[in-house]
């Protein structure tokens, strides 16, 4: 298989061998001083500073690797480590869906003891002044070559002020020899303009190479899988066409509620908070034409293309090929669950959604007249993330006078996650003397040949940008065309309240609306798997 760095990746040959072992590692990312803002925050404890240790585990970070925690919250590096480590104590028990695994405890070590903490807040000049003293004294004594890696890992509202903060305090100036780059979380924007407004700001302080926007799928092994699949097996790409493909089902579908975070939740929605990044980089992958080269700009500009192919809607279209749903009380996974308006910091007569379906269409040569329907929700009745793409039927003719009635159609699913693996459905002669045909499956899974490294999702993307590619990252008009094409359906709905909220179960396949928008084009969701 080929590795995004180029180095090419052998697989094992057959799943009979069972020789499971890892995949290529590649060498130390080279030195540099990581500062994490938020190194109070929830995402810090739960995806970061996990990921940093199972890079740390897999000799990926740098000997002077040093890592920089800055949070308005008094502490010290001594309370931020006993912090980071119950908290990462907890996840591994609780479990759950952020899929982080045991966290090895001599890479801790290793981690802990390069860690320091600084604190001051986003807004206050002084602190980055300080941040610059503290960084200079980390260059003297652990020559981490004055190469420096911001996270922000903060809410939206600072993204813009901190990099302006950065830039003031000379901490954003590279040198040839110096490279400083700036990670941005989302939500990038909550709109098309706001996301606009923030891509000008940020870019009066940092040139394009230096902003790192994240969108953790493109962490995902799978998610990267897919442009291997369609880009170094010959088998595929003359199917992935209109000719052959009769619609492609993209389904991003989760147990979990809106748990402790109903406060941001209220404002976003499932729309913002899913749509425009995750959903849209999956289809993206599916749909995007070949790049000429890995290169992250050539890859990044045929994503950007077909996401801006992504047919514009005026209100009605929006109105009638997006559906919303929220989440009323029901059972999932054998537990009883409150709807979401009695959740935490939402509101009791909330119209916040937590579920969205729409059927887009690709105005380009290969996808023409080829449907593209999405999906993604909250509290439904099984975690899935999967693509599905549904070939045309084959012609009848050759069954007349056998007991074939209803011809199967071909499925190919690629199934982001759980059980991360792509299988073809197909249709198989059952044995015996009348013709009959039964639905096949061929199932490649990956833990049949590739042993799984301890993984947040977050480490390739950290390792990324201390090598500086920027491929798994949003460019600023990649970024910008998502929000252009969800645009018209978030100003539909601004302008026209649901009600009938909420709408669906919690445990179900969501609402009827979402089953109603696939049958009127002739269509049905594949059951949640
Ligand atoms: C986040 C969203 O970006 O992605 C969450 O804000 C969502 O609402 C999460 O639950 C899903 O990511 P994953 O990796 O758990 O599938």
């Amino acid at each position: 298989m080929l590795h995004r760095h180029g180095q090419a990746v052998e697989a094992e040959k057959t799943p009979d061998t069972a020789h499971l072992r890892e995949a290529g590692s590649p060498p130390p990312a080279p030195p540099c001083a990581m500062v994490i803002f938020g190194a109070a925050g929830d995402l810090t404890k739960r995806l970061v500073v996990p990921a940093l240790c199972n890079l740390a585990q897999a000799g990926q970070l740098s000997g002077q690797f040093r890592l920089v925690g800055v949070d308005h919250n008094t502490g010290s590096a001594e309370k931020w480590r006993e912090k980071l480590a119950a908290a990462m104590h907890d996840f591994v028990v609780q479990g759950g869906e952020s899929n982080v695994n045991a966290v090895d405890q001599s890479a801790w070590r290793w981690l802990s003891e390069r860690m320091s903490y600084l604190q001051g807040d986003v807004n206050d000049p002084g602190t980055y002044t300080r941040l610059r003293d503290h960084l200079a004294g980390l260059d003297k004594t652990a020559t981490t070559a004055g190469n420096y890696l911001f996270y922000l890992a903060v809410a939206d509202r600072f993204f813009a002020p901190a990099v302006a903060q950065l830039g003031a305090a000379g901490l954003a100036t590279e040198t040839e020899r110096q490279w400083r780059r700036v990670v941005i979380e989302k939500p990038f924007g909550h709109g098309l303009l706001s996301a606009k407004a923030l891509n000008a700001e940020i870019l009066k302080t940092l040139k394009e190479h230096q902003i790192f926007r994240i969108d953790h799928f493109l962490g995902k092994e799978t998610v990267q899988n897919i442009m291997a699949l369609r880009f170094a097996n010959g088998l595929f790409e003359p199917l992935w066409n209109r000719q052959q493909i009769d619609h492609v089902q993209v389904t991003v579908a989760e147990t979990i509620g809106v748990e402790h975070r109903g406060k941001f939740y209220e404002k976003t929605g499932a729309l913002r908070d899913m749509v425009p990044n995750h959903v849209l980089q999956l289809v993206a992958m599916t749909a995007m034409e070949p790049p000429i080269s890995f290169d992250a700009d050539a890859v990044r500009s045929k994503k950007t293309e077909v996401l801006q192919a992504i047919k514009p809607m005026d209100q009605a279209q929006a109105l009638r090929d997006a559906v919303r749903g929220q989440y009323g009380g029901g059972t999932v996974v054998s537990q009883n669950l409150p709807p979401y308006r009695q959740e935490p910091y939402v509101e009791p007569n909330s119209t916040t959604e937590t579920f969205v379906a729409w059927r887009f269409s690709i105005d380009n040569w290969r996808w023409a007249g080829v449907p593209f329907f999405i999906r993604t929700g909250k509290r439904l009745r099984r975690r899935s993330t999967e693509i599905a793409i549904r070939f045309r039927q084959a012609p009848f003719a050759l069954f007349r006078g056998t007991q074939v009635g209803q011809m199967n159609p071909n499925w190919m699913i690629l199934r982001i996650q759980p059980d991360e693996g792509i299988a073809l459905e197909f249709a198989a002669k059952r044995p015996g003397p009348v013709v009959t045909l039964s639905n096949v499956s061929m199932d490649f899974a990956y833990k049949n040949y590739f042993k799984a490294a301890p993984n947040t999702g977050y480490e390739t993307l950290i390792y990324d940008c201390m090598i500086g590619d920027a491929t798994l990252f949003q460019r600023a008009d990649t970024v910008e065309a998502g929000w252009q094409a969800v645009q018209p359906i978030l100003d539909a709905w601004t302008d026209n309240s649901p009600s009938d909220f909420p709408n669906y179960a919690a445990g179900s396949d969501g609402p009827a609306a979402a089953d109603e928008l696939m049958a009127r084009m002739g269509r049905m969701w594949r059951p949640l798997a």
